[in-house]
């Protein structure tokens, strides 16, 4: 008997010799990525991006899109996060393995390399921290790390692009979310006709609405106070007066703090149109809804209601066409390169 599990053993530990053993010809890869970043926003966030190289970005694609990461093979990423509605989920609550169902809307996954803060409760501090949780949430991937490593090392694919991508076969978890996070640095959208409008000076991007939309956003409705700068979001957790009794506790359950009840993290309004419903559980499904929320409908008895909403104590009272002028200078955030950029769909 014991002789049988020597040999097993013995067995086990040549195969896995075996199996790691890089081919003479991988190499890693240092060459970095242009992450091309317009220098306004480098100088408005003041936070020069490390450019990551180009293997960890691709091997960062294909875990994103491989459902390999979850329990039994049929959620990846990419199921709850989708290119084409600006990398958020189109569903109120996004289905995990086995069609279990959570109770946050899926968040879009753009320009958060810049971000200090993850999920809508701030519960992360890192894109690879972050990328560590839906493989485990049971309700998302419903996987265990050692399982996803071994399917890894098993895959005819992976060793020769983690080899490439770290030099060595470590092909661990942390291998696995910084591969994740460099592929999500590249997720980039400054391209929208929005920016060439503001930043560019290019006249005629904008319709009569959508321009009126704009005094409006700068101006009377102070939608930027919030949703400021080249990211449309001041990067902060606030409470934007969603719910008179708190439902949610946001960023409260992560502090501890009754002064954090009911804040959550101010979403980024980047292809804004695409990424339908709206707010932390998806309680709006359009954006007029979304207007009419800051025109009408805040409860000013929400607990920890942020100082700047009080400019809404009166309600906006805008007209009709007010409120569909917002809308359409909303419609201009949406980035049609980055919506459809083949080289971050899912590999062929
Ligand atoms: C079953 C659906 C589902 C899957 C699968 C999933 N996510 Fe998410 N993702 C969500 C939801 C829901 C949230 C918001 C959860 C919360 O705030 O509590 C979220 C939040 C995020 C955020 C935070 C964005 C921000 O602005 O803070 C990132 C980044 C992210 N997911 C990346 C990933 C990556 C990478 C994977 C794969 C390893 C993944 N997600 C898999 C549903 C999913
Ligand atoms: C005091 C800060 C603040 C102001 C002012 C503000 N917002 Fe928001 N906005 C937020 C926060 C916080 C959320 C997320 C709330 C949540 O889900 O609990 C949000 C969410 C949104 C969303 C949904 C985003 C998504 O991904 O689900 C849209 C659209 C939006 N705001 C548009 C506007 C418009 C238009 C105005 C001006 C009329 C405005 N906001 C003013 C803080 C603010």
């Amino acid at each position: 008997m014991r002789f049988v599990t020597r040999f097993v053993l013995g067995a086990a530990f040549v195969t896995t010799l075996v199996q790691c053993r890089p081919e003479r010809h991988w190499e890693h890869d240092l060459t970095r990525v242009s992450l091309d970043i317009p220098a306004h926003v480098t100088s408005y966030v003041g936070v020069e991006l490390e450019e990551p190289t180009r293997a960890q970005v691709e091997l960062g694609r294909h875990l994103f899109h491989d459902p390999l990461l979850s329990a039994d093979g049929t959620v990846s990423c990419a199921s709850c996060h989708l290119q084409a509605n600006g990398f958020s989920d189109p569903r109120p609550f996004s289905e995990g393995v086995g069609g279990g169902v959570g109770d946050r809307n899926a968040m879009a996954i753009v320009n958060l390399a810049f971000d200090e803060s993850f999920f809508w409760d701030g519960r992360r501090n890192s894109l690879v921290g972050q990328a560590h949780d839906p493989v485990v949430h049971p309700l998302e991937m419903a996987e265990t790390w050692t399982s996803v490593e071994g399917k890894l090392r098993e895959s005819g694919t992976y060793p020769q692009m983690f080899f490439e991508a770290f030099g060595n076969l470590d092909l661990d978890s942390n291998q696995v979310t910084r591969a994740i996070a460099a592929f999500e640095t590249t997720l980039l959208s400054f391209d929208a006709p929005y920016d060439a409008f503001f930043y560019e000076g290019a006249m005629g991007v904008l319709d009569s609405s959508a321009l009126r939309g704009f005094d409006l956003f700068f101006g009377e409705a102070e939608c930027v106070h919030c949703h400021a700068g080249p990211l449309l979001t001041d990067q902060t957790l606030k409470s934007n007066g969603l719910d008179g009794t708190v439902t949610d506790p946001g960023l409260g359950a992560v502090s501890g703090l009754d002064s954090d009840l009911g804040k959550f993290k101010v979403p980024t309004l980047r292809n804004i149109a695409q990424t339908a419903p709206y707010m932390h559980d998806g309680r709006f499904s359009t954006l007029l809804e979304v207007v009419e929320h800051y025109n009408s409908g805040v409860d000013f008895l929400a607990p920890n209601l942020d100082p700047d909403m009080h400019i809404y104590a009166e309600g906006l009272n805008l007209t009709e066409q007010e409120k569909l002028d917002l809308v359409a200078f909303m419609e201009s955030f949406s980035d049609e390169v980055f919506l459809t950029n083949p080289a971050f769909s899912a590999p062929q």
